[in-house]
């Protein structure tokens, strides 16, 4: 779980072929330091084919969910079960805020969704929007995601993202990883790891465009 986390959350946005063509431009040129552990988080219908590129050209890029189902496979008509899913994806971004407010998710369904995901081997990244939010128990990433940061073009300063981590830390515990998200761009993504308490960050926007994303990553190879 060491170095520091870049996680691109595309939402629900790109066709198979636009995704493609990201990873295309993006793979070759992803810095390879041990350091740093890059991410792409598709919609599921992309997570097969983005993943099949990604082995057949061994790029640097680890691929999540968005989401998945808070039961194991069974008569779950419209879920992706972890067990399932895994054979994709690395990581799974869950309770986003996107999520909590437009589909009703409950801390106790992402707590779920945590233990699913565990037991597949699939890394749970759980978005929390402030201190008090839950941290369902086995969490070892998390992102601190201040709704009002989200998609909005005004992220929260270096300063109040660290003090929000320390607290998380203290409240939850001392080893989880906090990332940082909403409105990270390549401005100011190297601002907030410089921070002592955060280990990386949540990219929604600004990883949309692959060049633009490629910039991000780059800040942080010397
Ligand atoms: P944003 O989204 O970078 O567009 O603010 C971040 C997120 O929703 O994870």
């Amino acid at each position: 779980m060491a170095g520091i986390w870049i996680i691109a959350n595309w939402k629900s946005n790109k066709s198979i072929a636009e995704a493609l063509e990201w990873i295309d431009i993006i793979g070759p040129k992803l810095p390879e330091t041990e350091n740093l552990k890059i991410a792409v988080c598709p919609r599921f219908s992309v997570l097969a084919e983005v993943k099949k590129a990604v082995i057949a050209s061994n790029f640097p890029l680890l691929v999540g969910a968005q989401d998945l189902s808070p039961y194991g496979a069974g008569a779950y008509t419209g879920e992706e079960p972890a067990e399932l899913l895994h054979d994709f994806c690395d990581l799974a971004i869950l309770g986003h805020s996107e999520r909590r407010k437009n589909f009703a998710e409950t801390d106790e369904m992402i707590a779920e969704k945590v233990k699913q995901a565990k037991e597949s081997n699939i890394i749970p990244l759980v978005c929390v929007q402030d201190t008090d939010t839950m941290v369902p128990e086995g969490t070892q990433l998390i992102a601190y995601e201040p709704v009002w940061a989200i998609g909005s073009g005004n992220s929260d300063t270096p300063e109040n993202a660290n003090e929000a981590a320390g607290k998380i830390k203290e409240k939850w515990g001392q080893d989880l990883k906090v990332l940082y998200g909403g409105s990270v761009s390549a401005e100011n993504a190297k601002s907030f790891t410089d921070m002592p308490h955060l280990s990386g960050i949540l990219v929604g926007t600004s990883s949309f465009d692959p060049d633009e994303f490629l910039k991000i990553c780059q800040t942080f190879v010397l």
